[in-house]
């Protein structure tokens, strides 16, 4: 079976000019930046800092954060070498079919669209807890029977009427047009850059050094990391879960890499970029390193300001003001956070959206879904689907739980990503890459390594549920999309390996 047919790097650049499956190049670099800050600050920091801090690495969660940011700058690099050579929408998808072959591009693209629209649907969830928690503050309440659940007290037949409605709009927004959406995605970033800065400097003055005492907690018994819930890794050497001391902060960057996620995203937009083998790199790189400063600030701050074992896991940031007094600052943390969360579930909609247009125009998914509007230059049946899909798992389903299959989809497709580089500059050595990962192929290599270790400290649930996902990805490939393919269909690229000289 032919699982391993390339698509060749023209192949995919002609491909953009498809006048039925075409985008418009409208986005700056400063767009792009934007873009890649408005999708990665979120509930990663508005919310897993306190619990990772609290359940497994006490202060030394600035460590996690500083192995995760690693993690992803390398992963960062591989992704600006190949966004820099090949701008197309898709993202990894697109890169591993130019590389590693249809097989694993599939996958690839099948774990995006997981850890995308999952992603989208654990946030909008996120933003409605922030949302209830805003309209508590200022007086105005919600109704607990139309608002969000957590796993315990949901129960069949709930709506999470916020999230429905805020998934449906958004996704209205991106249909009407990319453009339209970056403006207010403009403002919204606005917005959270600005809360993130003042949890920063006002937590400066309620820092207490006693609290950094220790700054990483000798190794405790685990809180809850037994059965399924352990992480893989201990599972398969035996090893007792446990919490704190080095193996907590590895496991806590495992958790705070939700934090990071989204910079990917920003090269799922290559087709809407005006000058995108100069400004993808910019705006990959660039939104990492701005998040990276800034949540490891807020980390020093977070723990400065309460114990570990104090603080609140639901909602750290405002509860560390609450407690010294400032009951204000943190009804204005909560309005923050519901301006950031929505530009985090609209980024990521937008990303799904883009690698199903991609699978969709190498013939890999069915009816024409990817087709853009002539009037709006988006591809509207693919965005309303994936709005329907985000917006029914979001608002009838408690998937608090699933947060970690997001983890596990990027750290697959970073690990993949990252062992493309080499693979094309051996296959492809002739193309011009305006940007390129310094010591390939050790880089790359490392990159790769790391990602699946934290993607190893994931529980075995995380896994199992993962595998199931995968199962059902092989059967729509060898149901549909190996037929299909155009690559197999066509034969385009075999016709232009034939004419090349
Ligand atoms: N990085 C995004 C967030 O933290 C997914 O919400």
């Amino acid at each position: 079976m032919d699982v391993l047919r390339t698509k060749s790097v023209e192949q995919s650049l002609r491909d953009t000019d498809d006048p039925e499956y075409q985008l418009k190049r409208k986005l700056t670099a400063l767009d792009l930046t934007v873009f890649g800050i408005g999708v990665i600050i979120g509930a990663g920091i508005f919310t897993l800092t306190g619990k990772a801090a609290a359940q497994f690495a006490g202060p030394g969660v600035v460590f996690s954060f500083a192995l995760a940011a690693i993690c992803c700058g390398l992963a960062a690099l591989c992704y600006a070498e190949f966004a820099s050579t090949l701008p197309v929408s898709g993202s990894a998808y697109t890169f591993s079919y130019a590389t590693l072959g249809e097989l694993i591009a599939w996958i690839i693209g099948w774990d995006l669209v997981l850890e995308l629209m999952l992603g989208a649907s654990v946030v909008a969830q996120g933003w409605s807890t922030y949302a209830t928690t805003f309209l508590d503050e200022i007086g105005l309440g919600w109704p607990d029977s139309i608002g969000p659940a957590d796993a315990e007290h949901f129960s069949f037949g709930h709506v999470n009427v916020l999230a429905l409605l805020l998934v449906l709009v958004l996704a209205a927004l991106v249909a009407i047009g990319i453009k339209e959406s970056m403006r207010v995605n403009l403002i919204l970033v606005g917005v959270k850059l600005f809360i993130v800065l003042f949890v920063i400097v006002a937590g400066l003055f309620y820092i207490h050094g006693a609290n950094y005492h220790p700054f990483v907690p000798p190794r405790a018994d685990p809180v809850d990391a037994s059965g399924l819930a352990q992480p893989l890794v201990q599972w398969v050497f035996g090893l007792q879960p446990q919490t704190y001391g080095v193996l907590g902060i590895i496991s806590a960057a495992s958790v705070v890499f939700f934090a990071y996620i989204g910079f990917d995203v920003v090269a799922t937009t290559a087709e809407e970029a005006k000058n995108p083998q100069r400004d993808l790199p910019r705006g990959i790189i660039g939104s990492l390193v701005i998040c990276t400063v800034l949540y490891i600030a807020v980390a020093l701050v977070i723990t400065g300001m309460v114990r570990y074992d104090k603080i609140d896991t639901a909602a750290a940031l405002a509860s560390a003001f609450r407690d010294v007094g400032h009951d204000g600052f943190a009804t204005l943390i909560a309005a923050g956070a519901v301006a950031g969360l929505t530009t985090v579930v609209m980024t990521l909609m937008i990303g799904a959206v883009r690698v199903l247009f991609a699978m969709s125009r190498d013939g890999l998914l069915p009816f024409g879904f990817g087709r853009t509007s002539p009037r709006t230059g988006t591809p509207v049946r693919i965005t309303l689907t994936v709005g329907a899909l985000v917006a029914v798992v979001a608002a009838f389903t408690p998937i608090e739980k699933l947060e970690e299959m997001v983890n596990i989809g990027t750290l697959t497709a970073f690990a993949l990503v990252s062992l493309a580089v080499p693979v094309l500059r051996r296959t492809r050595p002739d193309l011009e890459r305006s940007f390129r990962v310094p010591l390939n192929p050790v880089l790359p290599i490392v990159a790769a390594l790391i990602c699946l270790y934290l993607a190893l400290n994931l529980s075995l649930e995380t896994w199992l549920r993962f595998l199931v996902w995968m199962v059902i990805g092989f059967g729509l490939y060898f149901g549909y999309g190996y037929r299909h393919s155009r690559r197999g269909v066509t034969g385009a690229d075999a016709a232009l390996r034939k004419t090349s000289p």
